[in-house]
C-alpha cells in the first residue's frame, strides 16, 4: 500500500466537516469499491452513513467517499479523544493504514477475511470540499483572499471572518487603487468643463456606466442611471413613475420577502395617492407562491415590486415567471437586486423587467454608489426625480427644460469616484467569472446549510430549492443577540436582528434571526468554525 499525500489536509477542529476521501488503487487495478465501504465503516463507525450508493462496481479513477455524522454525535458522542486535538478523518485514516501495512505480514489472512482481497493496492489521497471545486472551476480561493486586504484583519484577536456580505461586501485591492488613481490623477467635476481633467473624469464616469450597461446587458448605456443605491433607485421609480401612473384605487404589488427598501416607498406613494399594496405569500421554504400571485391580479394593478434574492433568506425568487405574468396583465416590473448582482449573472433584456435596482458596495464597490436599469421607453416618459443642475438643457424663470435620460435622473453633483470604484468592481468580479462565484458559492451554501442543519437545537429559516449567499437561523435557548456576540468575540461577523425584513421574519413567527451571508471569499474552514462555536455555546447550556 502506498499513502499519497499530494493535498494538505485542513487542520482544525473538523468534527462538522464532511470529509472527502478519495481513493485509488495504487496498481491502477480495478477495486471492488466494497472494499472501501467494508473498510471505512470498520474503521469508522463515527460516520453514521457512508454514501457509496453512488459509486460503480469498480473503480480505476479516484473516487469520493462522503461521510455524515449522525445528530447523535454532535449531540453527546464527540469521544474526547477528538474533541480535544485537531481530527481528520483522512488523518485517522491514513494512520491506520499505515498500521495495517505494519501488521499485515503477520495477519495478512484475517485481514484479508476482514476488508476482503486488495486493500493493499489501495493508496490514499486527501481531497478536501473547497478544492474538489475550486479545481473544477480554476478557482483559488486562496488567492482570491489575498486580493482582500481587510480579510487579513484581526478582530479580538481572531483571523476576522466576514459572514455579513449581505449587508455589505468588502473591497478589492483594485477597487480601493482605483479611487486612490481618480483622486491623484482625475479629479473633476464632470460634464461643464472645458479642461483635461474634466474630460479625463466625465471619460472614467461615462465608461463606468457602460460597463454597468454590460454587466447588466442593457440595450443602451442611457438606461443606465447612477443613484445612491438600491434603497434610492426604488424610491426613484415610486415618485417619478408610481406618482403618475398609478391613481386613486389601483393597485401595487410586493412580495412577503421584500426589504424595507422595497415595501416602504411603495407604502408611502399608496397612501398619498388612495392606491393598494397587495402582498404575494410564500410558502414555509420561504418561496414566492406563483399561483396565489397570479390570482392578486386585476385591472387596477399597475407595478409588481419584488426581489430577486431575499436579504433575509436567501431565497432566489422565480423573476422571469414573475414578469411574464405581471406583463401578461399589463403592469409593470421592478426587480430590487440588490442581493442578486454578486451572486448570479442578470441579463436584464432576457429578464424583459421594467426596472431593476442595486447597490454598488454590495458587490464589491464603495457604499453611496448604485444603479437604476429602466428601459429606455419608461425612461423618456418619466418626470424628474430631483431637480438641480446636471439635470436640465435649459432654465428660465418661466420654464425648464430637461435633459434626456440618464442626466434628467441625476441632478446636482453625484458620486464620481465611486461609480469609476463600481466599473472597477466590475472588472474584478468578471475577472474571477461570476459563473465560477456562483458555482463556488452554491457548493459553500449548501455546505453551510447541511453543517448548520446537524447542530443540536438549530433551525434554519428559509429552506427554498433555489437559493443564494443567505443562511438565517435561530438556536433554542439563545437570543440572537447572544449568538452574534458570541460569534463576535471569536471574530466571526455575522448579521442578528430583523434585517429590514420584518414581514418576512414574522411570516415564520420571528422578529429577529441570525445570518450568516456568504460571498466568492468565504471558506468551507470559515463555516466550520462558526459551527464550532455554535457546538460550544450550545454543549455549555447542557446540564
Ligand atoms: C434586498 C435588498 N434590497 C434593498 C436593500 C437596500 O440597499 P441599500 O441600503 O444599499 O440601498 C438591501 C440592503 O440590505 C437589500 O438587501
Amino acid at each position: 500500500m502506498s499513502t499519497n499525500n499530494s493535498n494538505s489536509i485542513n487542520p482544525g477542529f473538523d468534527v462538522t466537516k464532511f470529509q472527502v476521501g478519495s481513493f485509488q488503487s495504487s496498481s491502477h487495478q480495478p477495486l471492488d469499491t466494497s472494499v472501501l465501504a467494508t473498510m471505512a465503516s470498520a474503521y469508522f463507525p463515527e460516520f453514521s452513513k457512508l454514501e457509496t450508493t453512488s459509486l460503480p462496481q469498480s473503480v480505476e479513477q479516484p473516487v469520493q467517499l462522503r461521510n455524515e455524522f449522525s445528530e447523535a454525535y454532535f449531540t453527546n458522542e464527540i469521544p474526547t479523544t477528538l474533541s480535544s486535538r485537531p481530527f481528520s478523518f483522512l488523518e485517522e485514516a491514513r494512520s491506520i493504514f499505515t498500521e495495517i501495512e505494519n501488521t499485515v505480514s503477520n495477519q495478512s489472512k484475517s485481514q484479508s477475511k476482514k476488508f476482503g482481497s486488495g486493500y493493499k493496492d489501495v493508496s490514499f489521497e486527501a481531497v478536501s470540499i473547497p478544492e474538489l471545486d475550486v479545481y473544477c472551476n480554476q478557482f483559488n480561493v486562496k488567492t482570491i483572499r489575498e486580493d482582500f486586504p481587510i480579510l487579513g484583519e484581526k478582530v479580538n484577536g481572531k483571523n476576522l471572518i466576514w459572514f455579513d456580505n449581505a449587508a455589505t461586501t468588502h473591497k478589492p485591492k483594485s477597487v480601493i487603487e482605483r479611487l486612490t488613481h481618480f483622486y491623484e490623477h482625475e479629479n473633476s467635476n464632470i460634464h461643464r468643463a472645458a479642461h483635461t481633467l474634466a474630460a479625463r473624469a466625465t471619460d472614467a464616469y461615462e465608461s463606468a456606466r457602460d460597463k454597468v450597461k454590460t454587466f447588466l446587458n442593457a440595450s443602451s448605456s442611457k438606461e443606465i442611471v447612477f443613484v445612491r443605491g438600491a434603497t434610492e433607485g426604488i424610491n426613484l421609480v415610486a415618485q417619478s413613475w408610481g406618482k403618475y401612473n398609478v391613481q386613486k384605487d389601483d393597485e401595487v404589488i410586493v412580495s412577503l420577502l421584500e426589504h424595507h427598501a422595497n415595501i416602504v416607498p411603495w407604502q408611502m406613494i399608496c397612501s398619498e395617492i388612495g392606491a393598494k399594496l397587495r402582498v404575494i405569500p410564500v410558502d414555509g421554504t420561504g418561496q414566492i407562491l406563483l399561483h396565489e400571485y397570479e390570482q392578486l391580479f386585476n385591472p387596477k394593478t399597475k407595478i409588481v415590486a419584488v426581489t430577486h434574492v431575499s436579504n433575509a433568506l436567501g431565497t432566489v425568487t422565480p423573476v422571469g415567471e414573475i414578469v411574464k405574468i405581471a406583463h401578461r396583465h399589463g403592469a409593470k416590473v421592478l426587480i430590487d437586486g440588490a442581493q442578486a448582482v454578486s451572486h448570479m449573472k442578470v441579463d436584464v433584456q432576457a429578464l424583459d423587467c421594467d426596472f431593476y435596482v442595486f447597490s454598488g458596495h454590495k458587490v464589491f464597490a464603495p457604499t453611496g454608489i448604485g444603479v437604476l436599469y429602466g428601459k429606455t421607453e419608461l425612461l423618456n416618459a418619466m418626470h424628474p426625480y430631483q431637480g438641480g443642475g446636471n439635470m436640465i438643457t435649459d432654465v428660465t424663470f418661466e420654464k425648464t427644460v430637461y435633459q434626456a435620460p440618464p442626466s434628467r435622473f441625476e441632478a446636482g453633483t453625484g458620486n464620481i469616484a465611486d461609480a469609476v470604484g463600481l466599473s472597477a468592481a466590475i472588472d474584478y468580479v468578471n475577472s474571477v467569472g461570476i459563473e465560477n462565484i456562483n458555482k463556488y458559492e452554491h457548493s459553500l451554501l449548501e455546505y453551510g446549510m447541511k453543517a448548520l442543519g446537524r447542530v443540536p437545537g438549530l433551525r434554519l429559516i428559509g429552506t427554498a430549492k433555489e437559493k443564494a449567499g443567505v443562511i438565517s437561523f435561530v438556536i433554542d435557548g439563545f437570543t440572537t443577540e447572544e449568538i452574534g456576540n458570541t460569534l463576535s468575540r471569536e471574530g466571526i461577523a455575522v448579521r442578528s436582528g430583523h434585517h429590514c425584513a420584518q414581514p418576512i421574519l414574522r411570516r415564520f413567527g420571528l422578529e429577529a434571526t441570525i445570518r450568516p451571508s456568504l460571498a466568492f471569499y468565504n471558506t468551507y474552514e470559515e463555516i466550520d468554525a462558526m459551527i464550532a462555536v455554535l457546538c460550544k455555546l450550545k454543549k455549555s447550556s447542557l446540564p
